[in-house]
């Protein structure tokens, strides 16, 4: 095997999430998704896609009409995009190491913004590439991009650029005019923009985040990563998509072939619904992850020795707590004296130690209030 697999660190998130194996008083908030099930509307398309008998291999790049119906939403959304630069893969992650193993390989520089999702930079590592890691900076509690020490870490031996914002964990978002400096110099180093933006329709200040697609022209070294798991509560269907210039698309096809060959057709059929009912559908599902953000945040902000800040986007409160800098022993002590489940800061990298991460995403907003009463009385009680 090789030595950079068997060194894989496991998942920070796994560990504390096993400590409360077996537990069912444990109020969980650790992982990335709502408690909410996809709507039937969804899921009936894919039991008829079934029952219809579609069960054989598709196209690499995706169903036609969904790379079309892909195309047609993107245009509700940001300037009209063809569906030639559309590839349909099986999962936002799946369309990550895809564009990495396409972009990247043994000894490339891949440049990070982080703390960040650890799946972003695990896999430049597993081909090989070296990660050179850009941390956001803390200021009052939020965290933001020092932009200039962005821009001098990315030169013309950068390969690529990994961004996600909105981001996890941070709930940070790039402005728009940010967005456009990191554009204009990656023109210049000619490296490659691989802008995950996954929680684009998790933002509470607009109806979508700002995206570099609203900026590059078709032919710029752009590739943006999406999900149906975020925006449509389909994180167990496994299915993404891709908008990248349309020669790397015409050769994703054989990529993707030697990967997953295709997403499932009945998963896709599943897409086209989500799709076609996105305008009934989204705003409402963002409207009650707002309810959620805006019942936890004050409540966590009010719990003394927590600083938090507000985040613009995503579906996550990040914060830390006075005097608690070992965030994967605390997220632990947590689960076993109070039956509260959070992600530990350490599980995005170095530069988050001393943070947790609450997914705020429930379809009962109480479970968040009294997620907060078992912190504060577990801080009480201290030493835990
Ligand atoms: C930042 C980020 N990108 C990508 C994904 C991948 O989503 P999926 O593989 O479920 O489509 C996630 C999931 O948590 C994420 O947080």
């Amino acid at each position: 095997m090789r030595s950079v697999i068997r060194e894989l660190p496991g998942s920070k998130i796994r560990e504390v999430a096993n400590a409360g194996v077996g537990r069912d008083d444990v109020l969980a908030f650790w992982f990335g998704e709502s408690d909410e099930t996809t709507p039937d509307f969804i899921r009936a398309a894919a039991a008829e896609s079934l029952a219809g008998g579609e069960t054989f291999y598709a196209q690499n790049l995706g169903l036609p009409e969904l790379r079309e119906a892909v195309a047609r939403y993107t245009g509700t959304l940001h300037p009209a995009v063809d569906a030639g630069r559309i590839a349909i893969t099986s999962s936002g992650v799946n369309a990550l190491m895809l564009a990495m193993q396409a972009l990247a390989g043994p000894g490339d520089e891949v440049v990070a913004v982080v703390p960040v999702w650890p799946n972003l930079t695990a896999q430049p590592a597993i081909l090989g590439a070296r990660v050179t890691r850009v941390p956001l900076k803390v200021r009052e509690g939020a965290w933001v991009l020092d932009l200039d020490a962005l821009l001098s870490a990315v030169t013309p031996q950068s390969r690529v650029l990994l961004v996600n914002a909105p981001n996890n964990p941070t709930g940070w978002t790039l402005s728009r005019a940010e967005q456009q400096a990191i554009l204009d110099h990656c023109r210049r180093t000619g490296t490659w923009i691989v802008a995950d933006e996954v929680y684009e329709r998790l933002y509470f200040e607009g109806p979508s985040a700002p995206s570099f697609l609203d900026l590059a022209t078709a032919d710029d070294r752009l590739v943006v990563v999406h999900s149906f798991s975020k925006s449509f509560l389909m994180t167990g269907w496994r299915l993404g998509w891709m908008v990248a210039p349309t020669a790397l698309v015409a050769e994703l096809g054989k990529l993707i072939e030697f990967n997953t060959s295709c997403a499932p057709v009945f998963i896709q059929r599943a897409g086209l619904a989500a799709l076609a009912r996105a305008d009934d559908f989204v705003p409402g599902l963002v409207a009650r992850m707002k309810h959620c953000r805006d019942t936890l945040l004050p409540a966590l902000a009010a719990v003394p020795g927590v600083q938090v800040a507000t985040p613009p986007g995503g579906m996550y409160a990040f914060f830390r707590v006075e005097g608690q800098d070992d965030s994967l022993a605390f997220a632990k002590r947590l689960v076993a004296t109070a039956g509260l489940g959070l992600a530990p800061g350490a599980a995005f990298g170095d530069e988050a130690e001393g943070w947790l991460r609450w997914c705020f995403a429930s379809r009962d907003p109480g479970r968040l209030t009294r997620g907060v009463d078992r912190l504060q009385r577990a801080l009480a009680a201290l030493p835990l």
